[in-house]
């Protein structure tokens, strides 16, 4: 069973109305559509925005649904030059900004009495989906690696220079790390996909619902041929 994970409801209708087979439950207040696509058992679900309903939204999918992989998919704001608006961004590992415990000592980002600073993801779901990519969206540019996540939406210059300063991460979002941090602790492989929205300074224009819808199609294209290669 593959758990396919938006924090918005764009992010997942596509994915929703694609499915075969539906049976929805609904679980700490998030619905739950479980059915096949692509030929491939899945569960696909609206968190809603934020570390924490991503987070428990992956406990769910761990402890009723026995996932053995866990796809987040949606929008992020990019944190380098060469990552533009409708871009994709696969992630190599995720780490929370906001955590700061550096009055014990600890680096920015890094959880008290955690191993690392950030979370692994797996390396062949982001293999196949770079390989999907390229299948369903050719001419969109695909970049891997370090994806920031926090209960922020960046739209400030300076944050956005104090974040790549910090952690030289690829994007930034609002989800991607709690639900590595859940998988992780449940042994769960996981991947974030992300599509870029906007830059996560203040040069957020008036296109952005333009955009985002953009980003959006991108990431469920790419999913939607993800899961019937798996
Ligand atoms: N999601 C899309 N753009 C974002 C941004 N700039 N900051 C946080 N989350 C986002």
């Amino acid at each position: 069973m593959i758990g396919i994970i938006g924090a918005m409801e764009e992010e997942v209708n596509q994915l929703k109305s694609a499915m075969e087979e539906v049976s929805v439950e609904t679980k700490a207040s998030m619905e739950f559509c479980r059915g096949r696509l692509s030929g491939k058992d899945i569960v696909v679900v609206r968190s809603g925005i934020g570390k924490v309903n991503a987070g428990i939204c992956t406990q769910v999918l761990a402890d009723f649904y026995s996932v053995n992989a866990v796809i987040n998919t949606g929008i992020a704001g990019s944190l380098n030059a060469q990552i533009n608006i409708g871009d994709i961004v696969l992630s190599t590992d995720v780490l929370q900004h906001d955590v700061d415990a550096a009055a014990f000592g600890y680096p920015a980002g890094q959880i008290p009495r955690m191993d690392s600073l950030s979370f692994q993801a797996d390396r062949r779901l982001a293999d196949c989906a770079e390989e999907s990519c390229r299948r369903v969206n050719p001419d969109i540019k695909t970049f891997k690696g370090r994806v920031l996540s926090g209960d922020q939406f960046v739209a400030d210059k300076e944050k956005k220079e104090w974040l790549i300063k910090t952690f030289g991460g690829l994007c930034t979002e609002m989800e991607g790390a709690a639900i590595g941090q859940a998988s992780y602790l449940n042994g769960i492989p996981f991947l974030i996909v992300r599509a870029i929205s906007d830059k996560a300074d203040d040069s957020a224009s008036m296109d952005y619902p333009a955009f985002e819808a953009k980003a959006i199609s991108h990431t469920v294209a790419l999913v939607k041929d993800m899961v019937g290669r798996l």
